[in-house]
């Protein structure tokens, strides 16, 4: 961990979303929309976070929780932070939060092909329990990955 910078983490607004569709942008293949980003911010089951480090917005995450189960719907780190820690200092910061409301477990789908964060979701404790056969762009398997929270 770096530990040398100062990261801050903060629920999103309207005004977060330009920065946010740029990271999503160079993030993946086929990125949410602007709208589907607006949409979380009055999405009453959804939590949705941005990172800053030295109060420039380095990174989101977006979580939905539904009573005990809670869901990772989006996260991206700005490639040039990236392999900093910040990823996992998020999704740990995640895990508090929703074992703080008495969510038991959190899911969420990944591209395996999308070696970068089935490595970041393993080392932090995720388990594969399925997976949805060509799933993205019609062509590579979504991974389902759950872990216990408490
Ligand atoms: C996945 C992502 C969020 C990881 O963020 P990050 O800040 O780079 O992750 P971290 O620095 O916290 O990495 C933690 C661990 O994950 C693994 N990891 C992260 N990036 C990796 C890479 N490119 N290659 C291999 N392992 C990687 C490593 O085990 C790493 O620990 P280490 O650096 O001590 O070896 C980031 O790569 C990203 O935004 N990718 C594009 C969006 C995306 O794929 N989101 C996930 C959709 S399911």
């Amino acid at each position: 961990m770096e530990g040398q910078e100062r990261i801050g983490i903060r629920r999103a607004d309207a005004k977060d979303i330009r920065r946010v569709v740029e990271i999503e942008n160079l993030s993946f293949n086929t990125p949410w929309t602007p709208g589907f980003f607006k949409h979380e911010l009055s999405n009453p089951v959804s939590y949705f976070y941005i990172l800053e480090i030295q109060d420039k917005l380095a990174g989101y995450v977006i979580f939905w929780i539904f009573k005990s189960e809670a869901h990772v719907a989006n996260i991206a780190i700005h490639p040039e932070y990236r392999r900093k820690s910040y990823g996992g200092q998020l999704l740990n910061w995640v895990f508090q939060f929703c074992r703080k409301r008495g969510v038991e477990t959190i899911s969420l789908e990944v591209n395996e092909m999308n070696s970068a964060a089935l490595q970041l979701y393993t080392k932090t404790g995720f388990k594969q329990v399925g997976k949805r056969v060509k799933y993205y762009e019609h062509r590579y398997d979504a991974l389902i990955l759950t872990k216990t929270l408490l």
